[in-house]
């Protein structure tokens, strides 16, 4: 991957939706930052979301209601600078869309305009006549629907949604509005497996799962959870790739024990004078 142009299996909105009409999975994971954004794309990721998550797992904050246009706008350049084939899509913060149909296509429009080629909104009701037209403006929308971490302290924390046939029902149809509207897909969060598997079949748009089952036409995790960063996640719908949390504190307990004992830096890290030499 070299050179400064998108490369030609490039992901687009259009891809990504031919993807379920071929029966191909769509893998997805999120990411904040340059170096991340990098190792995904290079490893081959369909998607890649900038996730409000980011309030949670780079800010330290236990909702994501408090990150704000310019937090999410400065991840978001972060990863546009190292994506050459993943879609990027860029989650778009609390009040940033909800207010109204004006405010959301402008917000939405700052991160096109910094690089992203989707946003994601959360929900579906009354933010249709804002999806409908960002949509009809020439921005791609993705929905998220079931968990939807904005809504929690309404949803009374962060539970398993959709779970009685009343609410299976609505589930269902408020991804078929969110399609109407023209989402090119729609992320289901933390429902039963049966829900999603229903709402998938329905839906000609692919639906990108997490904890939403194996039935899903894609699957997203948060980077953070999958590498074990800073601690192995506890969450059941979480499966754990790596360790690299223990693996950086490894690094960084070794080295502060080498600098105090005087075994770094040797002398293959050392400079000299000249004369020294
Ligand atoms: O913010 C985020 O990371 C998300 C995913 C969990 C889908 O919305």
């Amino acid at each position: 991957m070299s050179g400064s142009g998108p490369v030609s299996d490039k992901l687009t909105t259009l891809r990504i939706m031919r993807k379920k009409q071929k029966g191909e999975r769509i893998a997805c994971l999120t990411a904040y930052d340059y170096p991340s954004a990098l190792i995904l794309d290079q490893a081959g990721i369909d998607l890649i979301l900038v996730g409000d998550s980011a309030a949670n797992v780079v800010y330290g904050r236990p909702t994501t209601l408090s990150i704000g246009m310019d937090e999410m706008l400065y991840h978001t350049r972060a990863v546009t600078a190292a994506v050459k084939r993943a879609l990027v899509v860029a989650d778009m913060p609390f009040l940033s869309y909800q207010v109204s149909v004006e405010t959301a296509v402008a917000n939405a429009g700052r991160f096109l305009q910094a690089g992203a080629e989707a946003v994601k909104v959360e929900g579906a009701g009354p933010i249709v006549p804002a999806i409908r037209r960002m949509v009809e403006l020439g921005i791609p929308v993705m929905g998220h629907l079931g968990l939807t971490p904005q809504s929690v302290h309404k949803l009374g924390g962060y539970r398993l949604q959709a779970r009685k046939p009343d609410d299976q029902d609505r589930l269902l149809a408020d991804a078929l509005a969110l399609q109407d509207a023209g989402c090119f897909g729609v992320v289901l969060e933390k429902i039963p497996a049966e829900a999603a598997l229903r709402v998938t079949r329905e839906l000609a748009i692919p639906t990108i799962g997490i904890g939403a089952g194996p039935g899903c036409d894609g699957q997203v995790l948060v980077l953070h959870d999958m590498l074990g960063l800073p601690e192995p996640s506890s969450l059941k719908f979480v499966k754990q790739y790596a360790g690299l949390g223990a693996a950086m504190r490894d690094a960084v307990r070794r080295y502060c024990e080498e600098v105090r004992s005087g075994r770094f830096p040797t002398e293959e890290h050392t400079f000299h004078t000249d004369a020294g030499r």
